[in-house]
């Protein structure tokens, strides 16, 4: 009988043996030597929740708004690269199972399945990540074409304007589709789960790019793709003209220091989220939610201040929440379900951060995750800069007394 699946370390482990190797890499690297990757769990794991007792624990619940939004959780799923690769359809598979579990889907400009498709086959609206290219033109038919798809959020990511190295790309010689060499025909050919769902779909390159995009030579390339076309010059002047753009809720992904948190509540967006791309940009960067205390202090009461990086758990969800984030988005550990189990696998990965989300928040003692706060978490053990925040805070409070 197969062992159940409890964690998402298992939905990790079948999706490595059911995804491509360049797929799985791709998801599952960091930039040059990953520390900022590993960085992003260790500091959630290191922070230690209070245990409370004998209080009531009855009629909890989960539910909350993200960039003004009801969400059943505070957990949306992050825009990720290449999903379409991790399994046949995958961002169609992967919006399904976030409208069924009541959370946002966002969809990612490099996607494998486009706007239109995934708009075909969702019956909520899902929301979609823009990087800002150079041909202006193509990044405003990208923001015409989601608002003609009924987005109801646009995600504006800010720290890519260059792609940061991941090393295992370039030794795996990632592209989609994959180029048909016999090391990966032979890689394909020992997951046939995998290969057949490929066999069966049409979605295999990025398709809001091709046939949209002019004058790209290697379309199947990310990297070549974002040395190409993403915008080098990006500046807080381009941020607000896509605000005005797009005229809708807009977030702006990818803020990691407080003074640039100051300028992006200035552009008078809707929401930040506090990321270092998943470790996947600036290698050396510290740790998204190390990074979180300091810029809720800065901008918490100005802008809706949401988080990404490392969770894996219903307990990293809580430890976030307890931070100041609204909510967190979850890349990787959404990927994982879907590479291990398609839409089931989607679902299964929220069921999980779902249920130890709950139970962990009544065993801090409390009913409603909108009072959650610094209270339930051990004073000390915050990593730094978190916890040089958490000092500022004990000397303001001691020379206030
Ligand atoms: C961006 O799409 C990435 O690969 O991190």
């Amino acid at each position: 009988m197969a062992r159940p699946v409890t964690t998402i370390e298992d939905l990790r482990v079948i999706a490595k043996r059911r995804v491509p190797k360049m797929f799985y890499d791709y998801a599952d690297s960091g930039a040059w030597t990953e520390s900022t990757y590993r960085a992003n769990q260790a500091d959630f794991a290191a922070i230690k929740l209070r245990q409370r007792v004998a209080v009531d624990m009855r009629d909890r619940t989960l539910a909350t708004t993200i960039a003004g939004q009801p969400a059943s959780m505070p957990v949306a799923l992050a825009p990720t690269g290449l999903t379409g690769m991790q399994h046949a359809d995958g961002e169609i598979l992967a919006a399904r199972a976030a409208e069924k579990a009541g959370v946002p889907f966002c969809l990612s400009t490099m996607s494998i399945c486009s706007i239109e498709d995934v708009a075909e086959h969702a019956t909520k609206p899902f929301w979609f990540q823009l990087y800002v290219m150079r041909d202006r033109e193509f990044s405003s038919s990208l923001i015409a074409r989601a608002k003609a798809a009924g987005c109801s959020a646009l995600v504006l990511t800010v720290d890519l304007q260059i792609l940061g190295q991941r090393h295992k790309d370039i030794v795996n010689g990632m592209t989609a589709p994959p180029k048909l060499t016999v090391k990966n025909i032979l890689d394909m050919a020992i997951r046939p789960r995998w290969s057949l769902g490929m066999l069966g779909t049409q979605r295999r390159t990025f398709r809001n790019l091709v046939g949209h995009a002019k004058g790209v030579s290697n379309l199947s390339s990310l990297s070549s793709w974002t040395a190409e076309q993403f915008d080098p010059a990006l500046s807080w002047d381009d941020v607000k003209r896509i605000r005005d753009e797009w005229g809708g809720t807009l977030i702006l992904k990818g803020i990691l220091d407080p003074e640039d948190a100051e300028k992006a509540a200035e552009t008078g967006a809707d929401s930040i989220v506090v990321s270092n791309h998943g470790g996947r940009q600036l290698d050396g960067a510290v740790s998204s939610i190390s990074a979180l205390p300091d810029i809720v202090s800065a901008v918490g009461n100005r802008i809706e201040v949401l988080m990404d990086g490392g969770v894996r758990s219903g307990q990293d969800v809580l430890k976030a929440v307890a931070l100041g984030a609204k909510g967190v988005m979850i890349g990787r550990a959404f990927l994982y379900g879907l590479g291990a189990d398609g839409e089931a696998g989607v679902t299964k990965c929220l069921d999980i951060i779902r249920k130890e989300l709950d139970v962990t928040m009544a065993l801090c003692g409390h009913r409603d995750i909108r009072n959650v706060g610094r209270e339930i978490l051990v004073p000390g053990t915050l990593p730094s800069p978190a916890r040089h925040a958490e000092h500022r805070a004990e000397a303001a409070l001691a020379a206030a007394e």
